[in-house]
């Protein structure tokens, strides 16, 4: 789906995209020509007005809210803690929190912070051994005093997708919000938010083709937040500060595109995906993490593996030098060494928490990458493991045979 040709392979959407020529194109004009401040009552300020009014109408169409629901800000990050920190500020008497352990680390460090500061109690409810949330443990979890909880829609790690129409009855029977971090569904999976059992939801531009640093935060019509920091009146009073015109419109743009491509895109993008899994599969000694690839359950084009033996860190060191472009863990985790907090909460040792990639395809990507990607990883594999002093001989055969096992259940 692609007419540009790399060098190297990007496999690395699920941290970021590149922006479509189309995208480009409509926020060109909102840096050079309708530069203007939307609050201005100028010619140049009403058409930047204006800008802002139309994508927020289309932004809401790609949603499936009203455009009154929704408020643009500078990331995911920023809407993630706008929504729990607003509830906080209006329901000083909620002292409970509820999140699953496999949150981004804007929802989790946020909890976390709370909990250590007394600010509130935090449970973190289960998950499978694939990252789907308990509902029981949802239901019994829920006190009179829960301000919210919080769930990760669409996992950026393993990709799992959340049952959100049963866990966001079971809030709305306890009336207790919903708020989702659907960062990285949007423009991957249907979404229409007003049939779904939510009451906010966080997004951003920057996973869907669109430019970084813009995000927005849908609330739903009488759910009440307090905006976090003081300025003027803009995004309804919940969140001031002059809005980023160029990126907003790109953002509405971006989401359109993916909405409008999107049975074409995952189509080409699982089919790339299932090759890519087939490659790595005949790897000995690899496990799939998370739920079966190309099911309904994962988000489309996420392949998470474990080489076990190796260091994940290692592998992508020498797949970059190769020209090609993957995650060990989330992009904020990849630079330290902690294993990521994703993979342990499905069950995974720290060593296999560590040699786990995450490889990210798009609708730019094509079979050339898929074939790099396998050659180099496989040669990159083999290399590292002949400097392994303790791969168990005994176990090779057994363990190659679980893990074709493994895999075949997963995607029968
Ligand atoms: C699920 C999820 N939530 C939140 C974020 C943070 O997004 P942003 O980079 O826009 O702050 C990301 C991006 O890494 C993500 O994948």
């Amino acid at each position: 789906m692609s007419d540009t040709t790399h060098e190297y392979a990007y496999l690395d959407n699920g941290d970021g995209t590149q922006v479509l020529p189309e995208v480009l194109e409509a926020m060109l004009p909102y840096f050079t020509e309708s530069y203007g401040n939307p609050a201005s009552l100028h010619q140049l300020g009403l058409a930047a007005e204006e800008a802002l009014d139309e994508a927020r109408e289309s932004l809401a169409t790609s949603l499936g809210c009203a455009a009154s629901e929704l408020v643009f800000t500078s990331s995911a990050t920023e809407s993630n803690n706008l929504a729990l920190a607003g509830l906080r500020a209006v329901n000083p008497d909620k002292k409970h929190l509820i999140i699953s352990p496999i949150e981004h680390s804007s929802v989790r460090n946020l909890a976390k912070h709370w909990a250590k500061k007394g600010f509130l109690e935090l449970t973190e409810l289960e998950v499978d051994d694939e990252g789907r949330v308990n509902p029981e443990s949802l239901k019994q979890a829920l006190r009179p005093d829960t301000l919210a909880v919080s769930i990760i829609h669409g996992n950026n790690e393993i990709g799992t997708i959340q049952d959100i129409e049963t866990l966001g009855a079971i809030c709305r029977e306890a009336e207790v919000p919903l708020h989702i971090d659907a960062a990285q569904t949007l423009g991957k999976i249907p979404l229409n938010l007003h049939e779904l059992p939510v009451d906010l939801a966080s997004f951003n531009a920057h996973k869907l083709h669109g430019p970084k640093g813009v995000g927005a935060l849908y609330i739903r019509k009488r759910v009440k937040i307090r905006r976090q920091f003081e300025g003027g009146p803009q995004e309804g009073n919940v969140r001031p500060g002059t809005e980023n015109v160029p990126a907003i419109v790109g953002f509405a743009k971006a989401a359109e595109i993916a909405v409008r491509d999107m049975d074409k895109v995952t189509a080409h993008v699982n089919d790339l995906t299932q090759k890519l899994a087939d490659g790595l599969m005949a790897i000995p000694h690899v496990r799939l993490n998370g739920p079966a690839i190309n099911s309904s359950e994962r988000l489309p084009g996420n392949l998470n593996l474990t080489f076990k033996y190796i260091e994940g860190e290692a592998i992508l060191m020498s797949l970059n030098y190769q020209g090609v472009y993957v995650s060990s863990g989330s992009a904020c985790s990849s630079r330290a060494l902690t294993p990521s907090h994703v993979l342990t909460s499905i069950g995974l040792l720290h060593e296999e928490a560590h040699g786990s990639i995450r490889f990210t395809l798009s609708r730019l990507n094509t079979e050339a990458d898929v074939t790099k990607a396998i050659e180099v990883t496989k040669a990159a594999v083999e290399r590292l493991r002949a400097m392994t002093a303790f791969i168990p001989e005994e176990h090779s055969e057994r363990e190659s045979e679980h893990a074709t096992t493994f895999y075949k259940k997963k995607n029968d």
